[in-house]
């Protein structure tokens, strides 16, 4: 049933659960400081790097970034929404949830997906009965037998037969009582264009359901089964079927990838499903959609390494692109100041050898020798393309040219000064152009090209390295803000924020003020209001830490950082300015600029003051 949880009952929830009653029920702590630690269990690592904070009652994981309160434990450990983590919480601690009814129109949302879950439920029945028990579902059986697949497996992925003909499952759900507009509504059968009806839109076809992550129906592929086209038929977008974040195999698959830490991403229903009847059962499948910002995301909750797998170089290559321009929008300027670490960055491609895909290669070859290859010959997405790139070109004079001009884009992104640094060096070695060469390249703006999806923050890149240390004073503060809440009110009224460069970092830093944090104790309420996110596990990293701060301190460093802003905006462009005037030898333009920065200096001078007097 429909319910939703009213906020004084979250509340309630929230202060009678312990988190760390509940994270030591699966991770063994030990105490370090005034924090706990222990092995996280959402990525596999060997030191601790989980840190649960009684105090406070949040977590983060310094190894793979996930944070927040009680209630985001339990969500991610339970893949779980936030009633239902919320509704476990309750039951745990005899918090009493007197369950209200939903709005009017919630409800009608809700219920219409109800009833969509319901009829596609009905329909993959249909579909697997059919397969297993009709006379003329003999031909599927035989050509889902000839790609060996198991009893089992047909089972396990209730693989089904949509018969000849126009209308069978259109008449099985009307006999059913499911009204023919909603099966429209679900993709299972088309209006005639004469308005006469509906006909079925799966016919001849072997079925595969898709589930989501509740491993509910939300649609259907179908295969030929034979050379003829289009191969594959699927259900269109519907409200319950948004392509761009369903996973295929992914219900089956979440505690083996949390278990390896490893997530193959494969394109195709028989991939995934060869995958799993072999024994890796840590695989999802796209589906021939692009991979999207919301596929990552989802598979980053379960594993920290994704592995894309690919039958050739050519789609390696697209979709190395795209996850470049996937990490430069969501992830990648957040590595910048590179005290966080974030795990989706932790991408790798793995090509398999000529004409095979993963289906194929697991078939002929076994799971042990596609388990050996995976560890041999994954390259990380850059080491990829740098690859691709030399075999592409070759390495004459023109070619090492196209090679540099190729990795521009994807070498720009590496956010990481150490990771860029390195990657640099390995081109440089690999091609015999010199890094300084390479640097300049880097430097210059990117071909038309190669910034499509690049956002603004690209813009000035080579100024990365120079506003490193003031992008830690960013975090410190907001670090300050989370621990030492008292100093928000100074942070507000002399607008320190309006100074930031670091757009996650304003945004927590505007979230506290949001919120009106008045002490750490209400850190676990601020960071459930919080979407997950960059944001979200920026501010768990900066609230979890325990500094000693003063108000004096915390205020001489407001200052210090207003200056130092200060000093980078305007010193900068005032000091070029002079250096211009003084080539063209323009005295009165000299003079008149030397006095507007002197000017400025004191203006700085007295700005400093106002932060440091007010008490
Ligand atoms: N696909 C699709 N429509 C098509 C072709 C492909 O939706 N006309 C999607 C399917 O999800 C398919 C995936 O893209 O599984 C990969 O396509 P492809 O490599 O062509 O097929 P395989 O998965 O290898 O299919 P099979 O092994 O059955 O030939
Ligand atoms: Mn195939």
């Amino acid at each position: 049933m429909a319910i939703y949880i009213p906020e004084d009952k979250v509340s309630e929830i929230r202060h009678a659960a312990d988190i760390v009653e509940i994270v030591s029920e699966s991770v063994s702590l030990r105490r370090a400081g005034k924090n706990l630690v222990g092995l996280c269990p959402f990525h596999a690592e060997k030191t601790p790097s989980f840190t649960v904070s009684p105090d406070k009652q949040i977590f983060y994981c310094f190894g793979c970034g996930a944070g927040g309160n009680v209630f985001s434990f339990v969500m991610k450990q339970d893949g779980a929404a936030f009633a239902d983590a919320a509704r476990a919480l309750a039951r745990r601690y005899g918090v009493d949830l007197p369950e209200k009814p939903l709005s009017g129109r919630d409800q009608k949302r809700i219920s219409e997906q109800d009833a969509l879950f319901g009829v596609n439920r009905a329909a993959a029945e249909f579909f697997h009965h059919t397969l297993l028990r009709q006379e003329s579902a003999a031909p599927a059986r035989e050509y889902l037998q000839r790609r060996g697949l198991t009893l089992e497996t047909l089972s396990a992925f209730q693989l089904g037969y949509a018969p000849k003909g126009w209308d069978h499952l259109l008449g099985f759900l009307t006999r059913k009582r499911f009204p023919p507009p909603l099966l429209e509504k679900a993709g299972l059968v088309v209006a005639r264009k004469d308005g006469s009806g509906f006909y079925d839109r799966f016919r001849d076809r072997v079925i595969f359901p898709i589930w989501d992550e509740q491993s509910r129906v939300v649609g259907f592929g179908g295969r030929v089964m034979d050379d003829s086209t289009p191969k594959y038929l699927n259900s269109p977008e519907t409200p319950v079927y948004v392509k761009r974040r369903i996973l295929y195999g992914l219900h089956r698959a979440k505690e083996a990838c949390r278990a390896e830490g490893t997530v193959y991403i494969v394109e195709g229903y028989l991939d995934l499903i060869a995958l799993h009847q072999h024994g890796i059962l840590n695989a999802a499948a796209t589906l021939g959609t692009a991979l999207s910002p919301e596929h990552i995301r989802s598979l980053a909750r379960f594993a920290g390494h994704l592995v894309l797998v690919y039958d050739s170089d050519e789609a390696g290559i697209r979709s190395a692109q795209r996850c470049i321009d996937i990490f430069w929008k969501e992830h990648v300027d957040f590595r910048r100041g590179d005290v966080f670490r974030e795990d989706q960055a932790d991408t790798h491609i793995l090509v398999l050898p000529e004409g095979h895909d993963p289906d194929s290669f697991v078939f002929q070859q076994g799971a042990d020798e596609f388990r050996r290859y995976a560890r041999t010959d994954q390259k990380s997405i850059v080491s990829f393309l740098m690859d691709s790139a030399v075999r592409k070109h070759g390495l004459s004079t023109e070619g090492k040219i196209r090679i540099v001009s190729d990795l521009q884009a994807p070498l720009s992104a590496i956010n990481d000064s150490v990771a860029r640094a390195l990657y640099v060096q390995q081109l440089s070695e690999r091609i015999g152009v010199p890094e300084t060469a390479i640097l300049a390249k880097l430097r210059e703006p990117a071909a038309a090209s190669a910034t499509r999806g690049v956002p603004d923050s690209a813009a000035g890149r080579s100024d990365t390295e120079a506003i490193e240390p003031s992008v830690r004073m960013e975090q410190r503060i907001i670090s300050m803000m989370l621990q030492f809440p008292e100093i928000i009110s100074e942070v507000v009224t002399s607008n320190i924020l309006a100074l930031f460069t670091h757009d996650e970092l304003k945004a927590a830093g505007e979230a506290v003020i949001r919120f009106r944090l008045q002490s750490t104790d209400q850190l676990p309420e601020l960071l459930e209001q919080m979407e997950d996110g960059p944001v979200k596990r920026c501010t768990a990293f900066l609230a979890i830490g325990d500094e000693a701060w003063t108000l004096k301190g915390c205020k001489s460093m407001l200052a210090r950082f207003v200056e130092t802003r200060q000093k980078q905006g305007a010193g900068r462009s005032i000091q070029k300015a002079i250096e211009t005037a003084e080539r063209e030898q323009n005295e009165p333009e000299v003079l008149r600029l030397l006095s507007e920065k002197q000017k400025m200096a004191v203006r700085r001078e007295k700005q400093k003051m106002f932060v440091l007097r007010k008490k």
